[in-house]
């Protein structure tokens, strides 16, 4: 006996040891730790790749941004519907998150049903696929008696690549994997599943969320380990998904916080990035597949291609006579004969061999002891590159999450999902093992999915239900300031009528319309050296003005500009025209033209009651004035005194108008159509060319319309935050139309809106802060920066926290959204008045059809990106027979000012 053993193992030891044929036949599957790095070091160049806007297109990593921007914080909660389609199993769910529990206590409940999928469907028409989800999605409500009637938030997990614009929506780029489904590709899985819920019928389904599985697995596990940033799958196919600073993500905007990225990778090595590590094997497996040279990362590693690696290396052998004494049979030449689940079974640790043996039988082989342990081994060299090359796409995950954090070391877990991970015997130990040994700086942990991904999938959609409900409160505060076309006509009719009535009446009206006492547009032959005073809203402007030979190319303009400080604004009327005095005498000096006893225009910017050109009372106080002891006094005769007071020089004020006027003015002396008059800055006023009656001539009619609603007329559009403004103005109940459409109002009706969302916890995180509760911090050229396109989010950020205010990139949205329908609402109602004025010219002059000009001044106009825009479209629109062209006043209304002056000389005789 003893003989016999000692010549058995001579002749095997002279036959030597099969696994080491098999080493040497699979030399080339047996990576050492430089190939892997090698390996590492260019999938982490192609994540770089995929990241960039510029490569993405080329990428054959896809890098796709997921629109999962946290992992759990615990505060998830709610009931969920849940699909689970894409890996071996087609799964409906009815997921249960109860809040601030983690999952051992019961925090998550979970039932499920397995459905299968004909084999038909696999490569059928979408829309049959789709029936078939909605079907086993209706089946399972029955059978588990779901409330049909109740409205189900729903959960969809679909293992694919897709192109997500948000959460609830997402493009498939390509079928992998068993699925080649026709008619799919390019479009929006989440709305054929609607489509295809809604011809089931009798289900009130609402798909609030669509998610890659390693998304869904990183979520389920991130439930229960808040390290975990990094979700991988290694089933029927591979991938992995992790958190990327937002910032890394090119095809996002958004700068701040991060978003988790599906790394597809999978398609790692389709641009031949792996060409020298692909052997013969990995070439037939593609040939034969159903997606020729895509997935080639895939097809190396995952359980559905596995087995079939091992019946192709084992096929070669046996034909080179290394196996089976060279013998074959058809069933090992059959693809799909060897399974994945055979390979683990060929290793299991005790039955390893004789599972081997058996497999091998079952194709009709007749193996020899040697033939089973070499046939082993291959299914242990064919395995453990799978699990090597998942190392070295983790290793290069980890790094790169690593380099984000500037950190040397990094404490993380992986969150892992899929057949093989969890059945084959050596895989997961082998795995860690070598992730570590890659990286022995890092702490790396792995937890095993032990729910599937559909309760990570609810935890997202629990996350994105609450945002909806953010959403939906934000758009209901903001609805009221989204004005209906209904809405503006009504406004257009109410300014029609105030203008009629303020026209008629003797006493005072919500719309004043104060005669000017200017007749005429220039003609051109204005000539002269005049001198133009401007007191708009903030600032004081004196100006030289020459007209020579009534050209307009020979106007000479020097100015100089002074601002108004908030308490001469609010101090005594005598203050405040010495302050003016001042300021003249200032620029008289800087010109040297002291002695010049000049002609001078006074532009002044507050409605005035004029019985001349030369005169005018101050009716009321506007745009935060409030000078005292100025109303109802001659404004020109006090600043005569002020002049006076100082007796260094003197004037002579020919013209008082206001800069709707002088910049009606100032246009027409470019263009003889204009003849309304419009500012859009700190205030908001229009004037116009007035017909009189057969025998008087034109008279330009400065309206003041800001007062328009004064007498409660737009009542019905203000809403709560206009009447917070209002409130809190220095002139509450006047101006109303002002106090919705110029720029002294709109930040602060900003400001009033952000004050409530915040107390709504719906910005800012809840947080009242002091910078918040400060009137006046949103000037208009804030509102302009944050509304502009080419401004990102970032830099809107920035601009919010030079305010003062902390946010993030979900506030700085918001933010911007805010600004935007209250610009836009003041834009529409300065059109739906345009509308008003130009048609009531238009019929004054008893024509069909209207060309007209409008000067225009003012910041808000000229500043803001879409102001212009949306008054324009909403002039035209309220006023289809006007065709209306609105010029911006290149000098501002002094110029007009002047010329009225050189007008009324010219009159004069002088
Ligand atoms: C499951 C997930 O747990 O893992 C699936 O719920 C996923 O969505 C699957 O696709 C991956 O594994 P396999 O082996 O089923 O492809
Ligand atoms: C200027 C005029 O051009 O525009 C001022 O000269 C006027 O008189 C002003 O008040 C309006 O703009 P804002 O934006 O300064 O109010
Ligand atoms: C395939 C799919 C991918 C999925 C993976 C695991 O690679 O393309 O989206 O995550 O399989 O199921
Ligand atoms: C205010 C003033 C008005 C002026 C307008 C624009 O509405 O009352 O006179 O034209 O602001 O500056």
């Amino acid at each position: 006996m003893l003989a016999v053993h000692l010549v058995s193992f001579y002749f095997s030891k002279l036959q030597e040891d099969p696994t080491k044929k098999v080493d040497r036949f699979l030399h080339a599957m047996r990576l050492g730790d430089d190939q892997l790095r090698d390996i590492s070091a260019r999938f982490l160049a192609e994540m770089k790749k995929g990241l960039s806007s510029e490569s993405n297109a080329a990428a054959a990593v896809k890098m796709l941004p997921t629109h999962v921007r946290s992992t759990p914080d615990g505060s998830e909660k709610g009931q969920f519907l849940a699909l689970d389609l894409g890996g071996s199993k087609f799964k409906v769910l009815q997921v249960k998150v109860r809040e601030g529990m983690g999952i051992r206590k019961g925090g998550v409940g979970m039932e499920e049903k397995t459905y299968p999928i004909p084999k038909e469907l696999l490569n059928g028409k979408g829309s049959e696929l789709f029936d078939h989800v909605a079907e086993s999605l209706k089946d399972f409500l029955q059978e588990r008696n779901i409330d049909m009637e109740k409205k189900h938030p729903l959960a969809f997990t679909f293992s694919f690549p897709c192109g997500h614009t948000k959460l609830d929506q997402g493009f498939l780029l390509n079928w992998s994997k068993r699925f080649r489904v026709r008619g799919l590709q390019d479009k929006d899985v989440v709305q054929a599943l609607r489509d295809a819920v809604d011809r089931a019928g009798g289900m009130d389904v609402e798909v609030l969320a669509m998610v890659n599985d390693t998304v869904a697995t990183m979520m389920t596990c991130g439930f229960d380990d808040k390290h975990c940033d990094v979700g991988v799958i290694i089933g029927t196919g591979t991938n992995a998904c992790y958190m990327e600073a937002l910032r890394n993500v090119d095809l996002v905007e958004g700068d701040e916080g991060r978003m988790c990225v599906n790394t597809e990778w999978g398609g790692f090595g389709d641009d031949g990035t792996l060409k020298d590590f692909i052997t013969e094997f990995d070439q037939n497996v593609d040939a034969a597949s159903n997606n020729q040279g895509k997935q080639i990362f895939e097809k190396m590693i995952s359980g559905m291609y596995l087995g079939e690696i091992v019946r192709l290396v084992i096929l070669k052998m046996a034909n080179l006579g290394l196996l089976f004494d060279g013998h074959v049979s058809d069933a090992l030449r059959t693809k799909g004969k060897i399974t994945t689940a055979d390979v683990a079974a060929m290793e299991e640790y005790k039955t390893g061999l004789k599972n081997t043996k058996n497999i091998l039988v079952g194709l009709d082989l007749t193996p020899s002891q040697d033939d089973c342990i070499a046939v082993q081994h291959v299914s242990t060299i064919v395995s453990f590159r799978s699990s090597n090359l998942v190392a070295a796409g983790l290793v290069a995950i980890l790094t790169r999450i690593k380099e984000n954090r500037k950190s040397r070391t990094l404490t993380i877990t992986v969150g892992v999902d899929g057949t093989v991970y969890k059945t084959h015997p050596q895989y997961a130990k082998r795995l860690h093992k070598v992730v570590r040994r890659l990286l022995p700086e890092c702490q790396v942990r792995f937890l095993l999915s032990d729910s599937g991904s559909s309760k990570g999938a609810a935890l997202v959609t629990a996350v994105a239900q609450r945002l909806a409900t953010r959403r939906k409160q934000v758009d209901e505060t903001l609805c009221p300031f989204r004005l209906s076309q209904e809405q503006l006509l009504l406004v257009k009719s109410r300014m029609r009528a105030g203008l009629e009535a303020g026209l008629e009446s003797e006493g005072p009206s919500a719309i004043k319309m104060l005669p000017s006492f200017v007749y005429h547009t220039p003609d051109g032959t204005e000539r002269g050296k005049y001198l133009a005073l401007d007191l708009g809203g903030t600032n004081f402007r004196a100006m030289l003005v020459k007209f020579r030979k009534g050209l307009q190319q020979s106007t000479r303009l020097y100015h100089k500009i002074y601002t108004v400080p908030p308490e001469i604004m609010q101090g005594t009327g005598e203050e405040l025209f010495d302050h003016l005095a001042e300021c003249i005498s200032d620029f008289l000096d800087y010109m040297g033209i002291k002695k010049a006893r000049l002609p001078a225009g006074f532009t002044f910017s507050f409605p005035c009651e004029q019985t001349a050109l030369d005169t005018g009372s101050l009716v009321s106080w506007t745009k935060g004035y409030k000078a005292t002891d100025c109303e109802g006094h001659n404004v020109v005769e006090m600043l005569r005194e002020a002049i006076k007071r100082r007796n260094d020089f003197d004037l002579d004020i020919e013209a008082f108008v206001n800069d709707t006027v002088g910049t009606m003015m100032s246009c027409a002396y470019e263009d003889p159509q204009c003849g309304v008059g419009l500012i859009a800055g700190t205030g908001s006023n229009v004037c116009y060319m007035e017909e009189r009656d057969a025998k008087t001539q034109r008279m330009c009619i400065n309206t003041e319309w800001g007062g328009l609603g004064d007498d409660g007329s737009l009542d019905d559009i203000i809403t709560p935050f206009d009447v917070e403004v209002n409130r809190n103005s220095v002139n509450p109940g006047k101006q109303r139309f002002e106090k919705l459409t110029s720029g002294m109002y709109l930040g602060e009706v900003v400001r009033q809106v952000l004050l409530d969302l915040t107390r709504g916890g719906l910005l800012f995180r809840g947080h009242v802060t002091e910078a918040l509760k400060t009137p006046g911090i949103f000037e208009t050229k804030y509102l302009s920066q944050i509304e502009s396109d080419r401004l990102a989010l970032l830099q809107v950020r920035c601009i919010l926290q030079q305010l003062g205010l902390d946010s993030n990139c979900d506030d700085s949205i918001i933010v911007k959204e805010v600004c935007g329908v209250v610009s836009r609402r003041a834009a529409q109602l300065c059109g739906a008045g345009m509308a008003a004025v130009v048609d009531k010219i238009r019929e004054n002059r008893g024509l069909d059809h209207l060309d007209i000009t409008v000067g225009v001044d003012g910041a808000l106009y000229k500043l803001h990106p879409h102001f212009s825009q949306i008054l324009e479209e909403t002039t035209r629109l309220l006023a289809p027979q006007c065709d209306v062209t609105f010029m911006p006043s290149e000098e501002g209304s002094g110029k007009g000012a002047a010329l009225i002056t050189a007008v009324a000389l010219q009159k004069q005789g002088m």
